[in-house]
């Protein structure tokens, strides 16, 4: 039997909203087609966006999303995708399929996607191939309220007011794509372009993003940190609020086909869960190194790419990175945000890899249909963490599951306190047919304990929706508990995910 103690009353960290965040690249049909596709196309849209993705995502309560890459960003240069879309300049997207980007999705396009999501903006700017006054325009185009030539020039596209940049990175993945940096020269770069990324605006402070490692990069996060904060004080001056790390779980590896997304085994299931579950290890080392530079934490870990990377839908451009979402995705996503929820005094931000049409995507596409896929019901269930305050809470004798190869804890856990008073509890359940018996202890001044709702989302390890089957996984209601005063008694099916509301 397995025991969760959770103190009600040990109210710790706020859970930051935007650990909930999304990402989305021109890579594939992540932008065109599956978040934009123009206002004269025949799917029901607003002002090009698509009606059905943008309402999908508003009901996962999207917090932020990052835009427009990935390796992208760092060969997008944004005067090309503003003024009259039919003059907008062409390019190469090299990175993703060798297609011709034409920029009908640019700056204004993005702040339109936001604002219809009613999220906050996350932008990547051009390091690796763009110039420190490239990217200083462009800050200067869309924050700064005053006369200016790019004021002007935003004016004469449309749009008088500006908007608000709430996160801007200085590059991506500058250790790769972005320009096969040193840390050591990355760094002093960093330190030269975002002294350009101006503060035009009191009521608009942008948090600057630095590029953090890859996986367990130790070295760039202790090499770039020492840069970085070589001749500063402690607080950095403000140079930098988030040092990004990206971690993609491949169950194979990067060398050759990297698995695939449907067609696995009990043993594949176990080795991409031990897999994604080395992201607490790579929290808490990378977690260290910053906190030697930086003991407050005014700089947050910001995990801006995660998720899982197959070998793409069998016929598909291998190039778009398209692959099917399975009730293993699901567990992943449960795992890892119960991960982010439990170090959230360090971590401040996540981006999940990619939103629409794109590796561990929430939503797929084709032509006017679309599917919710596993993991967007995991981001559902756990909306209500977002902003609540993180609770205390323990395993005590959590017994073991797995291969003989690959082991992981049988379940996962974390459990806020929202400001409409509920508790939230999501649980997952790591094995992969074995039922898991689970008590938790809700330690907490109150008399008893009373369940609101409880939902699962329960299937065979590779269920996944399809275009003609598009509910086959989804979030049910969850009957399986009984209350005895403090102590909740579950049973858990495998390989399922629960989410508990509990009145105070
Ligand atoms: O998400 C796909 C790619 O993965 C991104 O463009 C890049 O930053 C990472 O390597």
């Amino acid at each position: 039997m397995n025991h969760l103690t959770i103190h009600a009353e040990h109210r710790l960290n706020l859970i930051e909203p935007e650990i909930y965040g999304h990402f989305s690249e021109h890579l594939g049909r992540c932008i065109y087609e599956g978040i934009y596709v123009g206002e004269e196309s025949e799917i029901p849209n607003e002002n090009g966006m698509r009606t059905d993705v943008v309402t999908a995502l508003r009901e996962i309560q999207i917090p932020v999303l990052r835009w427009p890459g990935g390796c992208f960003a760092d060969e997008y240069h944004w005067k090309d995708g503003i003024g009259p879309k039919n003059q907008r300049k062409k390019m190469i997207n090299t990175h993703w399929g060798g297609i011709v980007e034409d920029n009908r999705f640019g700056t204004h396009e993005y702040f339109e996607l936001c604002r219809q999501l009613g999220c906050k903006t996350y932008i990547s700017g051009n390091m690796g191939s763009g110039t420190v006054r490239e990217m200083s325009e462009w800050i200067e185009y869309m924050t700064f309220d005053g006369m200016s030539p790019m004021t002007e020039l935003r004016a004469q596209n449309g749009h008088k007011e500006p908007w608000k940049v709430d996160y801007f990175g200085i590059g991506n993945e500058n250790w790769g794509c972005g320009g096969n940096m040193r840390p050591e020269y990355y760094i002093d770069e960093y330190r030269r372009y975002q002294t350009y990324v101006r503060n035009y605006h009191s009521e608009n402070k942008i948090q600057k993003v630095c590029c953090g490692p890859n996986d367990d990069d130790f070295h760039w996060t202790r090499k770039a940190l020492e840069t970085a904060y070589s001749g500063m004080p402690k607080d950095n001056h403000g140079t930098m609020d988030g040092f990004s790390l990206h971690y993609y779980v491949v169950p194979e590896g990067w060398s050759g086909p990297k698995g695939s997304a449907t067609e696995f085994n009990e043993d594949d299931w176990y080795k991409t869960l031990n897999k994604a579950l080395k992201m607490e290890t790579l929290i808490i080392e990378h977690g260290k190194i910053m906190e030697e530079f930086d003991p407050e934490h005014i700089i947050g870990m910001v995990v801006d790419e995660w998720g899982c990377w197959y070998d793409v839908e069998p016929g598909t451009n291998p190039g778009f990175l398209y692959q099917q979402n399975t009730m293993r995705d699901a567990v992943v996503a449960a795992v890892t945000l119960n991960l982010f929820n439990s170090h959230s005094n360090l971590v401040k931000m996540a981006n999940l890899a990619q939103a629409v049409n794109v590796l561990q995507a929430v939503l797929l596409t084709e032509g006017s249909r679309m599917v919710k896929t596993p993991t967007w019901y995991v981001f559902h269930m756990f909306r209500h963490h977002q902003g609540a305050r993180l609770l205390r809470s323990e395993f005590i004798d959590l017994e073991e599951t797995g291969s003989e190869e690959w082991k992981v804890p049988g379940l996962s856990a974390s459990a806020s306190i929202g400001n409409d008073g509920l508790m939230t509890v999501t649980i997952c359940n790591l094995s992969v047919h074995e039922t898991q018996e689970l008590t938790i202890d809700v330690l907490q001044d109150k008399p008893c304990v009373q369940i609101a709702e409880a939902y699962i989302l329960t299937g065979e390890m590779n269920h996944y929706n399809t275009f003609d089957h598009p509910w086959k996984v989804q979030e049910e209601k969850f009957q399986k508990y009984e209350v005895i005063d403090h102590q909740i008694r579950l049973s858990i099916p495998g390989g399922s995910i629960v989410m508990l509301r509990c009145n105070e």
